[in-house]
């Protein structure tokens, strides 16, 4: 038995890909383990938000966890600002970080173009604030996508960094991407990840599309010119990651699918996968409604942040002993 921490930003819809790179994976584990999901809304502001829109998105993130088979019984679910050591840590963290290594992250990098001259000085410290969430509850496994992978190579120099100034207080973590579907691929342009804050709705499938929009996107969606279903992420890029879709909803392999399309076309293929998707999804969306309307979902955040609470105190007041603090 390890203890496990993953998050996820409520910073909109959650994609395909949060779904297929790391909500599946955490489904899967929390009966083996000690689990810790976390909502972030602190990593969340790193990037200018609306309040309203960011509670409601908070609220609407835990129902789709809990609707996606999280249960409240086996996992800790709490949002990061309801647990002040997140914030506290973070800014230890923030310390014996580097600028140099914090300005080498990809992410920095994509996100602070967007952001004009006026580049938030926490999409820099982002990663010291993610160390400081894995770090607080002594985690040993951490499920994300490919995407974060840098990020957790960060966490663990600087775990590493903190333990040879001050004593071995941190656990060093470890990475768990995904068997599959551990990067899945923008429906329109599959050189790029799906990400939930693709101004292009089409680019990716949110959990909670409509049947029509998700027969819609897929359809729309970009393929290579040829008419052959086989997968070939090097050079049948759009295809692949459409196999990559369906191959998680279905558990087939992709010499399955092959196999089952040999006589078949890119347009048969696409109807298949939509309906794949719109079937796997409904559970979801119906369990989802339901959550959603409940204060049920409010108790269960508020017990989450509670047990959060008592085992993220110990470590800060370890930590802060250990720095004189
Ligand atoms: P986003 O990048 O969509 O804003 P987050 O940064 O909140 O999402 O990431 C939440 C989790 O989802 C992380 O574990 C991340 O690695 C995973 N993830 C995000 N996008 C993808 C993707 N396209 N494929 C696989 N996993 C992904
Ligand atoms: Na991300």
């Amino acid at each position: 038995m390890s203890i496990v921490f993953s998050g996820i930003q409520p910073s909109g819809t959650i994609t395909l890909g949060n779904y297929i790179g790391a909500i599946k994976q955490f489904i899967s584990l929390q009966n083996q383990h000690t689990c810790y999901f976390c909502i972030v809304n602190q990593h969340a502001i790193t990037v200018p938000q609306d309040p309203d829109q960011l509670r409601r998105n908070s609220r609407k993130l835990a129902a789709l966890y809990l609707a996606a088979g999280l249960d409240p019984e086996k996992v800790t679910l709490f949002i990061q600002s309801e647990v002040p050591a997140h914030a506290q840590l973070g800014w230890i963290m923030q310390t014996i970080s580097y600028v140099g290594e914090l300005e080498r992250m990809t992410q920095f990098k994509d996100k602070s173009k967007s952001q004009g001259k006026s580049i938030p000085a926490g999409l820099l410290t982002y990663p010291p604030l993610m160390a400081a969430d894995v770090l607080l509850y002594n985690t040993e496994i951490v499920p994300v996508g490919d995407d974060q992978a840098q990020h957790m190579e960060i966490t663990r120099d600087l775990a590493h960094r903190f333990n040879q100034r001050f004593g071995t207080l941190f656990t060093i973590p470890k990475t768990q991407l995904p068997p599959t579907g551990s990067r899945v691929m923008s429906l329109q342009n599959p050189e790029k990840k799906m990400s939930k804050s693709d101004p292009n709705q089409n680019a990716y499938i949110s959990l909670l599309d409509s049947p029509k929009q998700i027969e819609k996107k897929i359809k729309k969606s970009t393929t290579d010119s040829g008419n052959e279903i086989r997968y070939d992420p090097q050079n049948k890029k759009g295809i692949s990651n459409l196999m990559a879709l369906y191959a998680s909803f279905t558990g087939e392999t992709f010499d399955q699918i092959e196999q089952k399309y040999l006589e078949k076309g890119y347009g048969q293929f696409k109807l298949d996968v939509a309906d794949v998707l719109i079937e796997g999804l409904k559970p979801l969306q119906d369990r989802y409604y339901q959550l959603i309307e409940s204060s049920h979902l409010d108790q269960i955040l508020s017990d989450g942040a509670e047990k959060a609470n008592e085992v993220a105190t110990k470590t800060l007041t370890k930590v802060e002993k250990a720095i004189g603090l």
